[in-house]
């Protein structure tokens, strides 16, 4: 079974950009192959990794539904669940070191629930061919109860530098506390701090009860990199902002 790591946090706490990192991460120090989970239906870890989206579990998910209203037939006679298995190998997005899957949007009139139901189900049965899996949340905490991410190894929680940030980490541990997910380990990490701030912030978390993992700096790297829709899978090796999250993952004893 892989080891799963997942992300998760409020709106724009760098969530997928350090999901694309920790895909590189798990390329460069454990030499093993990745799947990259994209779980937000606004799917933006393509861009963090620099791949192009063909399709998407949602896209194909109306795309099947609409192959059983028709009534067509289905190529050699396969069964809808072995259609959808074989659609699902097809859309991942190979590249060097992962394979990509995207949950995307459903369109039509078709359920969110659903999409995610299949995104989960697939996580899970490819979770036995790939050695490590990344997924990237959408952000708050819904996704939780629904229970997109299943087994999970590790848990990131992103913060940004903010008293109030760091709450919403709380709030999110305490919920997966409450719904007893299956989550081995659970961290916060402050994303996007300046240096004055991070004693106040950490002693702030310690006050609530919050585990900090670490920091990671706010980087200009990364800025400039986002203004040029540059991927953040090709920052430097020298990024601080890559060096400070690899030393946190390093810490976190990944097999
Ligand atoms: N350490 C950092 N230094 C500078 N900019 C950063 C850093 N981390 C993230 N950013 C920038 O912050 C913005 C939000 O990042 P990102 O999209 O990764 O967040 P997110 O949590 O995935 O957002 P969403 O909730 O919308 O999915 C982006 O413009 C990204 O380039
Ligand atoms: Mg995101």
């Amino acid at each position: 079974m892989a080891f799963v790591i997942a992300l998760a946090g409020k709106g724009g706490t760098g969530k997928t950009t350090l999901a694309g990192l920790a895909v590189r991460y798990i390329i460069e120090k454990k030499k093993m192959p990745v799947l990259a989970v994209d779980a937000d239906s606004n799917n933006c870890l393509d861009e963090a990794l620099g791949v192009d989206v063909h399709a998407t579990i949602g896209k194909l998910r109306e795309e099947s539904l609409e192959v059983i209203r028709s009534g067509a037939d289905r190529p050699g006679g396969m069964s809808m669940e072995q259609l959808f298995d074989y659609q699902v190998q097809q859309s991942l997005i190979e590249s060097n070191g992962y394979d990509l899957m995207v949950m995307g949007r459903p369109e039509g009139p078709g359920c969110y629930c659903a999409a995610n139901n299949v995104i989960r189900k697939y996580t899970d049965k490819l979770s036995e061919t790939y050695p490590y899996v990344v997924i990237d949340n959408e952000a708050g905490m819904e996704h939780l109860s629904r229970r997109t991410t299943h087994k999970v190894d590790i848990l990131l929680i992103i913060s940004d530098p903010s008293t109030r940030g760091i709450q919403t980490a709380k709030r999110i541990r305490g919920l997966v506390d409450e719904l007893k997910l299956e989550i081995v380990q659970c961290v916060v990490i402050i994303n996007r701090v300046s240096g004055d701030e991070v004693t106040e912030l950490t002693r702030h978390a310690y006050n609530l009860g919050v585990e900090v993992a670490g920091t990671v700096p706010h980087d200009l790297e990364i800025a400039d990199y986002d203004l040029h829709g540059k991927p953040v899978f090709q920052l430097p090796a020298g990024s601080r902002a890559l060096k400070a999250f690899y030393a946190i993952l390093d810490s976190l004893n990944i097999p």
